[in-house]
């Protein structure tokens, strides 16, 4: 979490620093600050809250500068304050850093400094950083022209833990160091001018051209140079790669809020993602070389993921052990890591995640290179630091996704997975040649289904209305219809702060229902008819004690009820039974969405929350 932006270059820095820095505040937003160079001297200014509360201080408007760093926190070490907001300077003032991350030795190295004469002022692991720089910056003798890169690399040697830091220095008042660790960071090159982010997203609008920092590699920038060093501050050259997203896929582009704009693009993402994926009724993964031999062999396969991708796990679990009978285990990536998993050599370990940065993810899919299985990340984010890691890696096309709720990268991973799932089939032999064209027959109409859904958008308002003032809501489904009422449930509770439960309908008499009483809302999903007639008389056993009651159903469904008996009933298009998980949840993203409206709240940026977690 935390963001970090950096310009070097010949224009004035600040604003193009605060534009960087609103574009990432996705990633944390309790405290903001900048660090420019200004004559030789560097000029911090920094405030608890928002990114739009240090664009009030008025310091910042004259800062002539053309070369800064800025940061936008999620707290860790240290609670949200203008002291503990980033930049930080060594206590001689003689070098600026900001610092996503965390320093796990601080306390240690604190000590040692302190020792050294170094004074403290935050409560924040980052401030050892510059205190360290400095300390091995006043040790070198050498005066040359990689002295600044030679102390940030002692530096960072002696830290453990995870970080992605840009550093100004007094004394260089022409370059800047960056280095990455764990934690995310990209170059932009323009023409006489270089950019720094944590996500391609906020430096978008100014270059296409990126370089992606690999693990313990040094970039020192100038107005007109980039030089890469690996980590024993060897001199290499680095290929950049060029980033097809437009800028406009990163701006609100006329909507209230960046979740209703993504809620809205999901039509778009599953087109692009589906692509090229298919063709004349077969499925398409050219960069996995899976064979039927490797296929039979396998055990099991692993999903692991955190939040809403692990809710794509759910989502496609039955789907892919249906086509291509092939065990699948879905499990969350913090648990997964610390309770030695069953796997070896035999198990094929998918991982999803949006950001491909999230830290628990990552770590997973490490323990199972270790323990020998093959890895496979499915991501959003080309270049991101998983598809480093990962054996193979297949993306998602839904374009930035910038709200920290995730509403197009979900329907979008299952839309992938549900492809995988059929690509396993067809090397398998374990699905009927006419069964794999309907489903892609029905993918293709998929997204013009979900514009039909998109249309009801008032109805959901109007619930929405009816619902925003309540302090529960419950969730219920059977089968596929469960997963999304776990992805339902978490939608509204990251938004909305109304505590929701989900559950499996048939498990409600086995404790639950003792929660329910008249005028609770209940939610329920249904869209398989053959479990339709189990999951009414479960919703009609809470009818009876009060509740009031919302199904999303699909036509089919609506003719096999009396649908009388709800208080509201949102009909969405019916579709293959793989699929409808993708349709399912948009009503009830864009209900999370209105009641988060209704209760005045900030959609894109909900308390306590970051989009991408890079610490565990
Ligand atoms: C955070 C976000 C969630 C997201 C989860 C996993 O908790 O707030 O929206 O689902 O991380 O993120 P990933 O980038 O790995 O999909």
């Amino acid at each position: 979490m935390c963001g970090i932006v950096g310009y070097i270059g010949k224009q004035k820095a600040a604003p193009i620093l605060l534009a960087g820095l609103a574009k990432l505040e996705y990633r944390g937003y309790d405290s903001a600050g900048i660090a420019i160079m200004e004559n030789g001297n560097i000029e911090v200014q920094k405030d608890k809250g928002r990114v739009s509360n240090l664009c009030e201080i008025k310091e910042i408007e004259n800062l002539q500068g053309s070369i800064g760093i800025a940061h936008t926190r999620w707290a860790t070490h240290g609670e949200p304050s203008k002291t503990n907001a980033h930049p930080h300077t060594d206590s001689k003032e003689d070098f600026a850093v900001v610092h996503n991350g965390i320093i796990e030795n601080y306390v240690e190295l604190r000590k040692e400094l302190e020792g050294n004469d170094y004074n403290f002022k935050s409560e924040t692991d980052t401030e050892v950083i510059p205190n360290l720089i400095h300390y091995f910056y006043s040790k070198d003798s050498k005066n040359d022209e990689l002295k600044l890169v030679r102390a940030v690399k002692q530096a960072t040697d002696k830290l453990i833990g995870s970080f992605a830091i840009e550093v100004l220095s007094k004394e260089n008042p022409d370059i800047m160091v960056v280095v990455r660790k764990d934690s995310p960071l990209v170059i932009g090159k323009g023409y006489n001018e270089n950019y720094i982010a944590s996500d391609i997203p906020a430096i978008l609008s100014y270059t296409k051209d990126f370089y992606l920092l690999e693990n313990l590699e040094f970039a020192m920038l100038s107005r007109d140079s980039i030089r890469f060093f690996d980590k024993d501050l060897k001199e290499f050259n680095k290929k950049s790669d060029t980033i097809t997203w437009n800028a406009m896929a990163a701006d609100k582009n006329g909507y209230e809020d960046y979740m209703l704009k993504e809620i809205y693009e999901q039509p778009t993402a599953i087109r692009e993602t589906i692509g090229t994926r298919v063709n004349e009724g077969t499925c398409k993964f050219d960069e996995l070389n899976f064979t039927k031999e490797y296929l039979l062999g396998l055990n099991q396969i692993y999903i692991v993921a955190c939040g809403t991708a692990m809710h794509v796990g759910l989502a496609v679990k039955s789907t892919i052990e249906r086509l291509s009978k092939i065990h699948t285990e879905v499990d969350i990536a913090s648990e997964f890591r610390y309770r030695k998993p069953l796997v070896d050599e035999k198990t094929l370990c998918i991982f999803i995640t949006q950001s491909g940065e999230t830290a628990d993810t990552i770590a997973a899919l490490k323990l199972c290179k270790e323990k020998g299985a093959k890895t496979l990340a499915v991501t959003n984010v080309i270049g991101s630091s998983i598809t480093r890691e990962a054996d193979f890696s297949i993306y998602t096309h839904a374009g930035p996704e910038i709200a920290v709720a995730s509403t197009k990268a979900y329907t979008s991973q299952i839309t992938l997975l549900v492809l995988l799932a059929m690509y396993f089939a067809q090397i398998l032999g374990t699905m009927e040649k006419q069964e794999l064209e309907n489903i892609i027959k029905e993918m293709l109409v998929l997204p013009n289904k979900l514009e039909e859904v998109l249309k009801i958008s008032e109805q959901i308002k109007e619930i929405a209305k009816q619902m925003y003032k309540e302090k529960d809501v419950f969730y219920l489904g059977r089968g596929i219809d469960y997963a999304t009422a776990q992805e339902a449930s978490l939608k509204v509770k990251e938004i909305s702060y109304i505590h929701s439960e989900s559950y499996a309908a048939g498990e409600l008499k086995h404790g639950t229902i003792a929660l329910i009483e008249k005028g609770i809302n209940v939610i329920g999903i249904m869209t398989d008819p053959n479990l339709v007639k189990k999951t009414v008389s479960n919703i009609e056993e809470i009818i009876t004690r009060g509740a009031i009651t919302t199904v999303v159903i699909n036509e089919k469904i609506a003719q096999m009820l009396d649908t009388s008996i709800f208080t509201n009933v949102v009909k969405v298009p019916e579709t293959e039974e793989f699929l409808s998980p993708i349709i399912t949840v948009v009503p009830l993203q864009l209900l999370a969405y209105y009641i988060s409206k209704e209760k005045g709240l900030d959609v894109d940026k909900p308390r306590n929350l970051a989009k991408s977690v890079t610490v565990e």
